[in-house]
């Protein structure tokens, strides 16, 4: 079975819904104009629904788009490639947008989405539930981070291991 083994809570809900709460304060203090939440799935799909939500109770009114991006890791090639599997549908040029991902790690995925968009024309935040530090491949830091974790494999609240243990609330450690 997939999902057959055990996961060790590492942050839990109440944690992370703490956490969400405080970056949608700390974005609302940038007072982000006609402001887009641009979600890279699937991994952030959880995150970015949450946040959305604390970003309404502090007194926000995002829109809300989705992008689709995919990394390939050959063991033979050392630069990952980003492939666009789903782009926005919305104009962004000249709007606040904030790029939300699940996890910052080579910083590849989230640099190829920011470059993307700030090409297009838009004002990019960048915004990462979590980030794993010493293990950067391009230069990129977010502007708000949720959690910084170790540098250990973690699934649930939306990011996988083989398609499996999304749908946990919580974030873990699959023993
Ligand atoms: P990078 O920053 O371009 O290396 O991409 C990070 C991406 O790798 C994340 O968006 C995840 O999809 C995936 N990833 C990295 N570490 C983990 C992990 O611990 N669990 C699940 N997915 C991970
Ligand atoms: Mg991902």
């Amino acid at each position: 079975m997939p999902q057959d083994r055990k996961v060790k809570v590492l942050i839990n809900e109440e944690k992370i819904a703490r956490r969400n709460s405080e970056i949608a304060g700390e974005i609302a203090l940038k007072d982000p104009k006609n402001l887009l939440v641009v979600a890279v799935l699937k991994g952030s799909f959880m995150f970015a629904a949450d946040l959305m939500r604390a970003l309404h109770h502090a007194g926000m009114m995002p829109q809300v788009e989705f992008m689709h991006l995919s990394s390939y890791r050959d063991a033979t090639v050392s630069s990952g490639q980003v492939v666009i599997l789903k782009d926005v549908e919305s104009d962004v040029r000249d709007r606040d947008v904030i790029l939300i991902d699940d996890i910052l790690e080579s910083g590849r995925t989230l640099a190829f989405a920011k470059d993307l968009l700030a090409a297009r024309g838009a004002r990019v935040m960048t915004c990462c539930l979590l980030e794993k530090p010493g293990k950067r491949a391009v230069q990129i830091d977010a502007d708000f981070v949720g959690f910084t974790i170790p540098d250990l494999f973690v699934v649930g609240y939306g990011m996988d291991v083989a398609h499996s243990y999304r749908q946990l609330p919580f974030i873990g450690v699959v023993e």
